[in-house]
């Protein structure tokens, strides 16, 4: 089986998820035998169809243009038995670097105007390959493919193979989803299989690929907080993982969701629970309970708490930012501690694990 796997993501240097998607759909196809090229559009120069109909008058078949697609991409495409468009989705659809693509495909069909069940078509030169969409988009929530895969549908008919989306891939870095992350990236690789196999994923894995990575509204607030922080940072996000910075809560509630969602499950081996009570313009307190590997947060104060921390909401923020030593702010007196002073310093470091650098585990090393 030889596959064509197409990228139509611009981002390089390992921060695409469209790539990150792709590569673990090829580790599958790889694992089930097949033969995998990989285009990245990026690196290629492909013109606009400039719609002459040379490709159907006088040369039938060849395109009069000269660039990458006439030269490498289109023979590699005819002779492929698998197609995959992976695209990132662009409003809703695939990015125009990808359409071009599509519509340079055109040499494949003939001008005969036919029809079938009332519907037109051009009958194809010779057959084409199966082809399909891999496609990934930064909203939480599936909906936001159904143009993608009724084009698809749509336009490919039988030889669509069947489609691997996924939404809100940022959300595959907290650690509070690792283990839906892990599920979702196995199906993915087991659909790579599947069409190694046979060109089609089964639909009991197409819907294991094709869950959510966590709760929209938990996803949706990691997502604002993320922006807004990069917006007092003045960076990108890209640059935001680069240099480690770590996003700023605004408010106790954006704190909560920060917490949850860089908490590591493994860490603990016991139920804790942590208190926080704040000072300042944002008082209150909120708590979060750690247990059987999974957490559960809360306004107000913990019934029991194990740990009990006060700081002013501004002085905490600096610490959970790294601008200020948490240590130092407790041992100074600044912030006021209830509880195990060095089990609670371990804690913070192994949960909210805000050292190591994020864009280090996007794509993790060898996959493809
Ligand atoms: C121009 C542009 C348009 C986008 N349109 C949508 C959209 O319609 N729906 C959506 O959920 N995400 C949209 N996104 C978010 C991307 O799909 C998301 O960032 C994706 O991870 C990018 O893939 P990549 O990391 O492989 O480049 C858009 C991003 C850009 C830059």
């Amino acid at each position: 089986m030889k596959i064509l796997a197409i990228n139509s993501s611009p981002r390089k240097n390992r921060v695409s998820y469209t790539e990150m998607v792709m590569n673990l759909t090829i580790k599958g196809l790889r694992e089930g035998g097949a033969e995998v090229d990989v285009v990245h559009l990026r690196d290629k120069k492909v013109k606009d169809c400039i719609g002459c109909f040379s490709c159907w008058t006088k040369t039938p078949g060849v395109c009069s243009l000269k660039d990458d697609m006439s030269k490498e991409i289109y023979p590699k495409w005819v002779a492929a038995d698998l197609v995959i468009y992976a695209t990132p989705l662009y409003h809703f659809l695939m990015t125009a670097s990808m359409k071009r693509v599509i519509e340079r495909t055109l040499p494949v069909a003939t001008p005969t105007v036919a029809a079938q069940d009332g519907k037109s078509y051009h009958p194809l030169r010779h057959e084409h390959p199966s082809l399909m969409f891999i496609s990934v988009a930064g909203f939480p929530d599936m909906w936001v493919f159904n143009e993608l895969s009724n084009y698809g549908k749509n336009t490919f008919g039988d030889t669509y193979a069947g489609e691997i989306f996924m939404v809100s891939p940022t959300a595959t870095q907290y650690p509070i989803f690792k283990d839906k992350t892990a599920e979702i990236f196995e199906a993915i690789i087991q659909g790579g299989r599947e069409l190694a196999e046979s060109k089609k994923i089964t639909p009991e894995t197409m819907e294991s690929i094709h869950q959510l990575i966590g709760p929209q509204e938990l996803v949706s607030s990691m997502f604002n907080l993320l922006s807004s922080s990069c917006i007092a940072e003045g960076v990108i996000p890209y640059e935001m993982d680069k240099k480690g910075i770590i996003p700023r809560a605004r408010d106790i509630e954006e704190f909560l969701v920060f917490m949850q969602t860089k908490f590591e499950p493994d860490a603990f081996k016991e139920a804790k629970t942590l208190q926080f009570s704040f000072t300042g313009e944002h008082n209150g307190s909120c708590h979060l309970t750690i247990k059987d590997r999974k957490v559960t947060v809360g306004m107000g104060d913990a019934e029991s708490p194990d740990f009990s921390l006060e700081s002013p909401f501004d002085l905490w923020m600096d610490v959970m930012t790294k601008k200020a030593d948490g240590v130092e702010m407790i041992k100074g007196g600044k912030c006021t501690l209830k509880g195990d002073e060095s089990e609670f310093i371990d804690i913070m470091e192994k949960v909210f694990n805000w050292k190591k650098a994020i864009i280090s585990q996007i794509q993790p090393e060898g996959l493809v």
